[in-house]
């Protein structure tokens, strides 16, 4: 059974605790503005496999170190000179760049799976303050079993991980709800290896550059984990629907009626003003819902494709593939 530690109430004990825990090489799940991470000591490689381990993760499958400043960055990365503007400018925030490690670099290579570039990130939010005192980075992916939904609240954390970790830091719902966005810097070709919590779209502003997305960026997988078939609830997924079928679950964004919604299990909107940060923040928690209610499937409206509708819909997409 997992503590449970209050951030807002408790703050210099949640940081004591967790770095005590940290330190013991045990792993515990921290709240991000992305997502809840499950975050060990980035330099341990006992620590790295107990993450793994609890979320069954498969191990080609490289984690996201993450860093309270710069400092700490430089001393584990090589920053070319786009990423270091987009660093300058989004962090902390939901934006991972892909560098190269340094050679001198304490992150453990369990962590790269091997890779010699390192996913680099400062979260915003509670986390940082544990990464500052920890002193070393966090490697951290989204703190829930292998290939299901992200936490975005210590109550999901703790339905699915409680009983094996040992602490949960509580911060409440997390601001942005969507993992954050990957991105990786080739030569002078801006690669989207992920689309999450940064609209894309503030990137190419503030560069005045094409982001290239993930379907043109050739057939390799660049992110290992982005299999197809992930974020998955234990229901059915039916994308884009214009009517609703008896006993489905819906889940809709908008405010607008979608034709048959009388007869579903439940009703949710992501945002009945139709603001997509709002929809970002409860589409994972929405999912949990809309599961728990049995349904046998989820159906969802349609989402705008703009802005972070972008991640909202690799998302749904990724919980609607055939599961492998
Ligand atoms: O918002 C987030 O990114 C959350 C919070 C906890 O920070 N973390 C998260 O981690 O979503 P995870 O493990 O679920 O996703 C990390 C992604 C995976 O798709 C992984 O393949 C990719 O980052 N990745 C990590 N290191 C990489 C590398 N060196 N090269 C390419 N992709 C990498
Ligand atoms: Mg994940």
């Amino acid at each position: 059974m997992a503590e449970i530690i209050d951030t807002g109430r408790e703050p210099d004990r949640a940081i004591e605790r967790a770095c005590a825990v940290l330190a013991k090489g045990e792993p515990v799940a921290i709240p991000t503005e992305t997502v809840y991470g499950l975050a060990a000591d980035a330099t341990n490689p006992d620590a790295i496999s107990r993450i793994y381990e609890m979320k069954g993760r498969p191990r080609f499958n490289p984690l996201i170190s993450h860093v309270s400043d710069m400092a700490m960055a430089e001393a584990h990365v090589r920053f070319d000179p786009i990423s270091r503007r987009l660093a300058e400018t989004f962090w902390p925030g939901p934006l991972t760049l892909i560098l190269p490690q340094r050679p001198d670099s304490s992150v453990h290579a369990l962590a790269s799976a091997g890779l010699d570039t390192l996913g680099i990130r400062m979260p915003d939010g509670f986390s940082r303050r544990v990464i500052a005192r920890f002193g070393r980075p966090l490697a951290a992916p989204s703190a829930n079993t292998s290939g299901k939904i992200s936490p975005t609240s210590a109550v999901h954390v703790d339905a699915d991980l409680g009983e094996k970790l040992k602490l949960i830091l509580d911060a409440g719902p997390a601001e942005i709800g969507l993992e954050s966005t990957i991105i990786k810097v080739d030569g002078d070709e801006i690669r989207l290896l992920r689309p999450g919590g940064l609209d894309a779209a503030e990137i190419e502003r503030l560069l005045d550059r094409p982001v290239i997305r993930p379907e043109t960026a050739g057939a390799t997988i660049e992110a290992p984990g982005m299999l197809a078939s992930h974020y998955a609830p234990g229901a059915a997924v039916r994308l884009d629907v214009a009517d609703v079928r008896a006993g489905e679950a819906l889940i809709r964004f908008g405010g607008g009626r979608i034709a048959g919604e009388e007869q579903a299990a439940i009703v949710l909107d992501l945002s009945p003003t139709g603001n997509l940060h709002e929809a970002a923040a409860n589409l994972f928690d929405y999912m949990k819902r809309a599961d728990a209610s049995g349904a046998a499937t989820i159906a969802f409206g349609p989402i705008p494709s703009e802005g972070l509708g972008e991640a909202i819909i690799d998302r749904l997409q990724r919980a609607a593939a055939p599961r492998g």
